[in-house]
């Protein structure tokens, strides 16, 4: 047997700091610094070398700070300041919003300094342009943060998973409007007090809108399409709809059925369809999920997602989607990639590989069972009319509860005179056959309120995790 040699020892020639220029000292840049301090040494051990926050751009330098300014860091109100500092290697754009911002990543790129960002906004309206510029000077463009906090799941598509077909991913991917629908459910907050709270607690966008709309689950939802399928699927082509609609006696009925309301995004490539002819179905929308599945026990601010692909099988990442230090904790991994010298490859294809656009599947092709609830008449022969209308539309009734919510006001309080509410579980449907029922149950003598209707994912669409 060979002796072993003892290995080749070269003297230490320390590393050069990685300097940062941070834009945005608020949530996330604030947890940030206070990681980066704390972390120091795991950080320095991984990476070989250190980390220092240079310069802090902000909008008001005089507001009170979760964190204390970094030792040898200093705050600015100027752009310039970490723009056309030579020293500075990384832009860590961490300020939200499209002009300002955009413009801060696109000036930090031409000039030569990687970009480490948490705007999923930004990246899903103007993404295009700044992931090829950031190609075309092979530069990194890290967005970890962008999606779901702390879960890695922009680097599980790009790279764990990059050997697969992925055949659908579907997930809770705002931490907001799971925290709102969780204090609903499970402390019978109401909405408006919820909200109040995940705004207190750094979960909420700066415009909450973007949150309650669904809009900001749709960016992350466009971001995760390109990943997953190269393909891009505009988050305005998408059907989305938020959750400042959603009653909390939907909650209850849901959870009498045993499923619990959920934000949802989803998205799937069609029957015969591959990510060459783009023909998806993907939306964000209020569901009820099965109390058998994980999705359903995912509760306040945390995220998960479910990729199936067809190598990997079924995989379920699960952790914190909102809040500064998990989100902190996916800029950071950014930021060490960068330290470490990894080749950037932002987007998970070729650099020159242009996006193929996603097509929008007919509703006649896109399926889901359904939660319908109608209010109606209480009168002889109108479950006979209800179920006509629904079976001339191939919709199958799997279940049918005719009560009272406990908790609403009885429906004549509500000037809503012999009325009583129909709850409605469907078999597989179409979405054309349902929206095709609902108008024709809307305009029909026995219906007395506008029906609310919500997709249900059960064992028949989401296997068993
Ligand atoms: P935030 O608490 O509102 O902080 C924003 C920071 O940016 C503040 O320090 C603010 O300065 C600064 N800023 C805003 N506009 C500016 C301008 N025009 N010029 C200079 N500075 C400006 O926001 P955040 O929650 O940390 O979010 C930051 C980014 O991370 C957003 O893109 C958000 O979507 C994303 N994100 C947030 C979370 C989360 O859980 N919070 C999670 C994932 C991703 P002042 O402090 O002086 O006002
Ligand atoms: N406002 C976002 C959310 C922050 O609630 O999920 C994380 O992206």
């Amino acid at each position: 047997m060979p002796e072993l040699q003892p290995p080749l020892s070269c003297p230490a020639i320390p590393a050069p700091p990685l300097l940062l220029g941070l834009a945005g000292f608020g949530t996330v840049g604030a947890a940030l610094a206070a990681i980066l301090e704390k972390n120091k040494a795991e950080i320095l051990s991984r990476t070989g070398r250190e980390i220092r926050i240079k310069s802090i751009l902000t909008r008001d330098p005089a507001k009170p700070r979760a964190c204390p300014i970094p030792l040898g860091a200093h705050l600015t109100t100027q752009a310039d300041d970490l723009l056309l500092d030579p020293e500075i290697n990384v832009l860590v754009e961490l300020i939200g919003g499209a002009d300002t911002a955009g413009e801060l990543i696109r000036r930090a790129l031409e000039s030569g300094k990687n970009v480490v960002t948490a705007n999923k906004a930004l990246l899903a309206e103007r993404g295009n342009a700044i992931f090829s510029l950031a190609a075309e000077r092979n530069l990194h463009l890290g967005y970890e943060a962008a999606v779901c906090g702390a879960i890695p799941i922009i680097r599980t598509l790009r790279a764990s998973l990059a050997g697969n077909h992925i055949e659908s991913l579907i997930g809770i991917l705002n931490g907001t409007c799971n925290f709102i629908l969780s204090e609903m459910s499970e402390r019978n907050l109401d909405f408006a007090q919820a909200l109040r709270e995940a705004q207190r607690l750094g979960y909420a966008e700066a415009d909450p809108e973007l949150d309650i709309e669904g809009l900001d689950a749709a960016h992350k939802l466009s971001l995760l399409i390109r990943l997953a399928w190269g393909l891009e699927y505009p988050y305005t082509d998408m059907p989305v709809q938020g959750i400042a609609g959603v009653a909390p006696r939907d909650i209850r009925n849901a959870r009498e059925f045993g499923y619990r309301i959920k934000l949802i995004g989803y998205a799937r490539l069609g029957a015969g369809e591959s990510a060459e002819t783009g023909g998806m179905e993907a939306g964000v929308c209020p569901a009820l999920v099965h109390e058998n599945f994980l999705l359903s026990r995912v509760e306040g601010p945390y995220n998960a997602v479910r990729v199936e692909g067809n190598a990997c099988g079924s995989l379920f990442l699960h952790g914190k989607g909102a809040g500064g230090p998990p989100t902190a904790s996916s800029v950071l991994a950014d930021i060490l990639d960068i330290a470490r010298g990894d080749n950037p490859n932002n987007t998970g294809f070729p650099l020159r590989r242009q996006l193929l656009p996603a097509h929008p599947l007919p509703d006649d092709r896109c399926f889901s069972p359904w939660y319908i609830r109608l209010t109606v008449r209480d009168c002889p022969g109108v479950l006979r009319d209800v179920s006509g209308i629904l079976a001339d539309n191939d919709i199958s009734i799997a279940e049918v509860t005719q009560k009272e919510d406990a908790a609403s006001p009885p429906a004549a309080e509500q000037g809503l005179l012999d009325c009583i509410p129909l709850l409605i579980m469907t078999h597989s449907s179409s979405v054309a056959g349902v929206q095709k029922a609902l108008r024709a149950l809307e305009n029909s003598s026995f219906v007395q309120e506008p029906p609310v209707h919500y997709r249900v994912l059960g064992r028949s669409n989401v296997g068993t995790s």
